[in-house]
């Protein structure tokens, strides 16, 4: 049987942090709020009628051990281009909210937060700004392979290198290779 494939079309988490949890989404990837009670937010940042939900009905706690437990890690939003990425890693940072780590992953230079909840989110723009190419890197590259994780750097000293001018290639190559590393190597909220 053919399989006719959905698109992908929103997240829903459980909270105890409501307005919190709005402001942040609406900080990092403009999420406006489309309806909201007491106990739950839909809300979105394009044409979708909602895109990152909650729900925050009383009875839920925290996880102490959240990074221990089998849950999601991460959602990840994608910027057009790598300025906008920058750009907009400048303007959360200009608001008082610092990323969690950067990868450059080798298909796309990502900068996670870590929301309320402590779930992460990563902003992202794709290395080849072509999803058949980063598609075919991931599926067969040695490199992807090898690395898949990617390799940390400090956001800062990469913003401050592509507004001085450094083209995207020569930023991308040695992000990779390590020279842009951040002061401590952070945890990304897996175990150990
Ligand atoms: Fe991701």
């Amino acid at each position: 049987m053919t399989v006719i494939r959905p698109v992908l079309h929103h997240v829903t988490m459980r909270t105890s942090r409501l307005d919190e949890m709005i402001a942040f989404y609406g900080k990092v990837i403009g999420a406006r709020v489309m309806f909201r009670d007491k106990f739950a937010a839909w809300t979105t940042n394009d044409e979708a009628n909602h895109r990152v939900a909650f729900l925050a009905v009383p009875g839920l706690h925290d996880d102490p051990e959240k990074i221990n437990h089998n849950n999601m890690h991460h959602s990840a939003f994608e910027f057009s281009s790598f300025d906008d990425l920058m750009s907009s890693y400048k303007r959360i940072s200009d608001e008082g909210l610092q990323p969690a780590f950067c990868l450059d992953h080798g298909l796309t230079v990502s900068i996670y937060y870590r929301d309320p909840e402590e779930n992460f989110v990563e902003l992202q723009s794709d290395c080849f700004g072509d999803w058949k190419k980063s598609s075919d890197w991931i599926a067969t590259s040695p490199d992807f392979a090898a690395n898949p994780i990617g390799t940390f750097f400090d956001p800062m000293k990469v913003y401050q290198a592509h507004k001085s001018g450094v083209d995207f290639g020569t930023l991308h190559k040695d992000m990779r290779e390590g020279k842009y590393l951040p002061a401590e190597i952070p945890n990304i909220g897996l175990p150990g």
